[in-house]
């Protein structure tokens, strides 16, 4: 019976979609049934190529096949533990991997489950970090204009996209913003970094005037806005700003999840920038995308505060009941174990100048006001249609979809990040498809 109703199509009525226009959706579903390597199949049949990784999240390509023997081996050995006040070696072994991959001295792993809890756990960690040393006082948290962190209510709030925020009202108290780096006046078109802009850095300091210092906990940016559009900080702006942190005692988060494991062609976009914050949070790439999982890296300075006070006492009030799942952590390891056998931590440092050439010359193809490339990832921002914002970029992915690419949009900016196992040949193939997709779009 339950074989027989699995068969049949299911109801579109029971599931309510996350961040997708359900009664559109409804009235035309777009069904992926199966993936592998760079490719989707529709429950049509149809191959689609994979632009996005998912949701920025499947580096080393779908299917693969490591991750899920380990995810199996794990599940059928101990399928769960508890993570609080036991533990099991696979969660251990992973952190170690990943602190020997981190940035310098970021090598106290926290586990999660997502980005959006990732966050959370960071700014919790900057809280209770400044507590510990006697600087209650700093309980504001500082986000930036069009940052998205995840939907939980510190990221929301954290968060600068005025739908969440609007649409959520109540947010944490004592939050304010710094502006954003978008300029298209003066960097439309830059190939890289923009050359514009390191000065809005400084908008910290506005911040730290108006609000004191000693109120400040923590900043928290993604160092390229992925899910606003793909902004690309200018030249010298996350130095800055990690020079006005220290001269004010103030944490500076990285929000990696995006960015982390690969994106920008290096492990991570702090190694990218040469700039190390306090905290990192990731999820995403972290496994791949075949099982949830979030992890926080923090400084040992901000660690080492906390192992402070009576031995019996838990230092940081704060975890999950799948912090470190061990099936999450098999996959995990298995993850990294691909990354480094194929290289993958580095390849979109080889493959960016051919992604940035094969982008930038979409560039005369009509509405297009901005293309912005950094290691594998591209923002393609077009001109709003008068009968709504979004709508053009919207008509693009319909028919990109129908004709055999996934790509990604947010208003009317259309976003790209490829697995990392990106050829020339689906290089071309995606170029191909958006460009005829653009002169077609009214
Ligand atoms: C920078 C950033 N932070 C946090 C999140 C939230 O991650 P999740 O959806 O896993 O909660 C995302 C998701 O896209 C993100 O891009």
């Amino acid at each position: 019976m339950a074989d027989a109703k699995r068969s049949n199509q299911p109801s579109m009525d029971n599931y309510w979609m996350p961040f997708t226009a359900n009664r559109q959706f409804n009235a035309a579903p777009r069904m992926f049934a199966e993936a592998k390597g760079m490719y989707y199949t529709t429950t049509d049949g149809r191959r689609v190529l994979d632009g996005t990784a998912g949701l920025w999240c499947v580096n080393a390509g779908h299917g693969r096949q490591a991750i899920a023997s380990a995810v199996e081996r794990q599940l059928t050995t101990m399928d769960y533990a508890p993570s609080f006040q036991m533990g099991h070696p696979v969660a251990f072994e992973f952190a170690e991997r990943l602190a020997a991959i981190a940035p310098a001295g970021l090598d106290r792993i926290f586990f999660t489950n997502s980005g959006s809890e990732s966050v959370d756990t960071a700014l919790k960690m900057a809280l209770a970090y400044h507590r510990a040393r006697g600087e209650g006082t700093r309980t504001r948290l500082i986000g930036r204009e069009r940052g998205y962190h995840g939907v939980g209510f510190g990221g929301i709030s954290v968060g600068g996209i005025v739908n969440n925020r609007r649409t959520f009202p109540t947010h944490l108290p004592g939050v304010d913003h710094i502006r954003d780096t978008h300029d298209l006046e003066r960097n439309a078109f830059s190939p890289c970094e923009p050359a514009h802009g390191v000065e809005r850095a400084d908008d910290l300091e506005r911040v730290v005037a108006l609000h004191g210092a000693e109120s400040i906990a923590a900043v928290i940016v993604e160092p390229v806005a992925g899910s606003t559009g793909v902004l690309i900080p200018p030249k010298g702006y996350l130095q800055r700003l990690r020079e006005i942190c220290d001269k004010h005692g103030i944490l500076l988060i990285f929000d990696e999840v995006i960015t982390g494991f690969g994106r920008l062609g290096t492990p991570f976009a702090a190694d990218y920038f040469g700039v190390t914050p306090d905290i990192i949070t990731t999820a995403k790439g972290l496994t791949n995308g075949v099982i949830p999982m979030g992890a926080v890296f923090a400084s040992r300075q901000v660690h080492d505060a906390l192992m402070d006070g009576p031995e019996n006492m838990i230092e940081l009030f704060h975890g999950y009941t799948y912090s470190g799942h061990p099936a999450a952590a098999a996959a995990g390891i298995a993850t990294l174990d691909i990354y480094h056998d194929e290289g993958l931590l580095t390849r979109g440092a080889e493959m960016a100048a051919a992604w940035r050439d094969a982008i930038h010359g979409l560039k005369d193809l009509p509405h297009i006001v901005d293309i912005r490339t950094i290691g594998l990832v591209a923002g393609i921002e077009l001109a709003s249609r008068e009968d709504g914002p979004g709508k053009r970029a919207y008509e693009v992915f319909v028919d990109c979809f129908e004709r055999g690419l996934l790509i990604r949009v947010t208003g009317d900016i259309i976003a790209l990040s490829p697995p990392l196992i990106l050829e020339q040949s689906h290089l071309d193939e995606l170029v191909s498809v958006l460009s005829s997709a653009l002169q077609r779009v009214a």
